[in-house]
């Protein structure tokens, strides 16, 4: 890996059309999206999308973005509502992301045409998680679908690459049946009765989310450990910036780093 490739928006760009493009990705925990008309809205690995739970409790993910002039349909992190009012000239939206209705200045020609639904995404949630995908990849497989309750989500921000914080949640482990990693951006970790679910939320090519889903505990207690990922990523990220890379290459770090460089590759074979 070199510098640029965890300093610069190109990298993102070439990770956007191919890592986040081909594989499902992880949006959120279902529980985090409970109740209908529970949403959460997320830029992951630069595509803006959100997840729905609609009125008959089907969890769903779309692409934020209107059908009227592309611009994001959902404009906070999350809540709940009954429809989606897009806030640039208003077109509405259904908890299903379809089109119920525009204003007059700015209605649509033919107000049936199913071309004016918001984009579904495939979706399918899986340990808890909802996954979406810009494709079609295969059913996820090898993620334990048996978890303890659901505990709560810890939410930090943290001024790194999406890449430092994976291979910062990655270092410290090696592969074993108490800790699975699955490619790109998720990890599951068993300590104990606890089920840890680590997914990172690529958001910019110097901003990334990490969410902490913790299942069979209370979330409070895991405050600490993620102000640590978080200042520990911010000193990594620093250290690339100035071409220190990764100097703990464990197993799975290892792993990760030839996923990207195939992935790298196949892009620079094509173009
Ligand atoms: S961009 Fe959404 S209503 Fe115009």
């Amino acid at each position: 890996m070199k510098t640029e490739d965890y300093t610069g928006g190109d990298a993102f760009q070439i990770e956007k059309r191919t890592v986040f493009s081909g594989d499902w990705l992880p949006l959120c925990a279902e529980a985090q999206i409970g109740r209908p008309g529970d949403f959460l809205a997320a830029s992951v690995g630069g595509w803006s999308v959100f997840g729905v739970r609609d009125g008959e409790g089907v969890v769903r993910v779309l692409r934020n973005a209107c059908r009227h002039q592309n611009m994001q349909v959902v404009g906070t992190p999350s809540g709940n509502c009954q429809s989606f009012r897009c806030r640039f000239h208003g077109w509405t939206y259904d908890l299903q992301g379809r089109f119920l209705s525009a204003p007059a200045p700015v209605a649509p020609k033919d107000p049936q045409s199913a071309d004016l639904h918001l984009a579904s995404l495939a979706t399918t949630t899986v340990a808890g998680i909802v996954f979406f995908s810009l494709s079609s990849p295969p059913a996820i497989a090898g993620i334990d679908a048996d978890l303890p309750a659901y505990g709560g989500t810890s939410v930090t921000d943290i001024a790194c690459n999406w890449k430092v914080c994976v291979e910062h949640l990655l270092a410290e482990h090696e592969p074993s049946p108490d800790f699975l990693w699955r490619w790109p951006l998720l990890s599951v970790r068993q300590a104990g009765s606890l089920v840890i679910v680590e997914q990172v939320v690529p958001h910019t090519f110097l901003r990334t989310r990490l969410f902490t889903h913790v299942f069979g505990g209370a979330v409070d207690e895991h405050a600490q450990a993620a102000g640590l990922i978080k200042q520990a990523c911010e000193q990594l990220q620093a250290d690339r910036a100035s071409g220190v890379m990764c100097a703990k290459d464990s197993t799975l770090v290892a792993d990760f780093h030839r996923r990207l460089a195939s992935v790298y590759a196949q892009e620079a074979a094509a173009t």
